[in-house]
C-alpha cells in the first residue's frame, strides 16, 4: 500500500481528496463532541440579559465603533489578570451577539470597567477624553449628550434576541420601553418591577446628570457601568477545578 504513494503524489486531484478526508476526520473528533454536550459554557451565577438601557447603550457602543479600540476578554495570564481583574469567563459573554472580545488594544480592556469610575467621570470622559486623562488619544463623543435616545425599536430589539436564545420573557418585552425609561429615572416608579425582572443590583439612576432628558448617553453610561459587575468573584467558584488560578 505504501508504495502506492506516488499514484497520490503524482494526481493532484487524488492528492486533494486525501487531504479532505484526513483533515474531515480530524475536525469531525473536534467538533462532533460539542454537539453532545449539554453545555460548553458553565452556568454562573449572576449572569442575566442586559436591561434595555444596557442594551440600548451596547447598540451606541458597537455603533461607534469602541471595539476598535477596546477589548472586552481579560485573557488567564497574570499581567492581564493584576491590571484588570478575574479573567473572562465564557458565561459572561453568553448573551452577548455579536460578542465584543476583540484583539486590538489601543485603549484599556473594558470587560470590568462597570464600577471602576463614577458616571461623571465616564460623562466627562466621554465628553472630552482629554479633560481627564490628557495625554488620551480617544476621539470625543460629546454629541451622545446632545441626542435623544432612540427608544422605539427596544421591544422588537428584544424579540430578537430570544431568536438567538437570550431568555427574555413575553414580559420583559412587553414592559421594554418601561423598564428602559425607569433605568434611567431613580424616582420612576418602574423601578420596582425593574428589579423585579432584572435583579436588585441594577442601577437605578440618571446617568448622564441631565434629569430632563433620556440621552443615548445615558445609555451608554448604564452599559459601562455594568460591564463586568455581574459575577461576584469573591464567591465565584470555577466547576472545573483545573481552572482555578
Ligand atoms: C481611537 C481609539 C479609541 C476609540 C475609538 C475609543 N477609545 Fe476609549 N480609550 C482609548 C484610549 C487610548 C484610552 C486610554 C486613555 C483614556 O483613558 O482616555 C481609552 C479609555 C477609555 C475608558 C477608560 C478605561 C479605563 O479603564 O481607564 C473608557 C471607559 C473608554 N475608553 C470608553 C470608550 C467608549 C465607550 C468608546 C466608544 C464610544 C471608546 N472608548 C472609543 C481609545 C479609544
Amino acid at each position: 500500500m505504501w508504495k502506492k504513494h506516488k499514484l497520490l503524489e503524482r494526481n493532484s486531484l487524488l492528492l486533494v481528496l486525501g487531504i479532505v478526508i484526513v483533515v474531515s476526520i480530524g475536525g469531525l473528533i473536534e467538533i462532533s463532541p460539542l454537539f453532545y454536550l449539554e453545555s460548553t459554557i458553565e452556568k454562573v451565577q449572576g449572569m442575566r440579559p442586559y436591561t434595555p438601557l444596557e442594551l440600548a447603550g451596547r447598540d451606541v457602543y458597537i455603533r461607534e465603533g469602541c471595539y476598535l479600540c477596546h477589548s472586552q476578554m481579560i485573557r488567564p495570564l497574570r499581567d492581564e489578570a493584576e491590571r484588570y481583574g478575574h479573567y473572562s469567563l465564557a458565561a459572561e459573554s453568553m448573551y452577548d451577539h455579536p460578542f465584543q472580545w476583540g484583539s486590538k488594544r489601543t485603549g484599556p480592556d473594558l470587560a470590568r470597567v462597570g464600577g471602576k469610575y463614577s458616571d461623571s467621570w465616564h460623562k466627562d470622559h466621554l465628553v472630552d477624553p482629554r479633560a481627564v486623562v490628557p495625554e488620551s488619544v480617544m476621539p470625543p463623543y460629546r454629541f451622545l449628550a446632545e441626542k435623544n435616545l432612540d427608544t422605539r425599536d427596544i421591544q422588537a430589539k428584544l424579540a430578537a434576541l430570544t431568536r438567538v436564545g437570550v431568555p427574555y420573557t413575553q414580559a420583559d418585552i412587553d414592559n421594554a420601553q418601561a423598564d428602559l425609561r425607569a433605568q434611567a429615572d431613580p424616582f420612576d416608579m418602574g423601578g420596582g418591577a425593574l428589579k423585579k425582572r432584572y435583579g436588585a443590583k441594577v442601577a437605578q439612576r440618571d446617568f448622564d446628570g441631565d434629569p430632563e432628558r433620556l440621552t443615548e448617553m445615558d445609555a451608554l453610561i448604564a452599559y459601562l457601568q455594568m460591564l463586568g459587575t455581574l459575577v461576584d468573584f469573591k464567591t465565584y467558584q470555577a466547576q472545573d477545578p483545573e481552572n482555578q488560578r
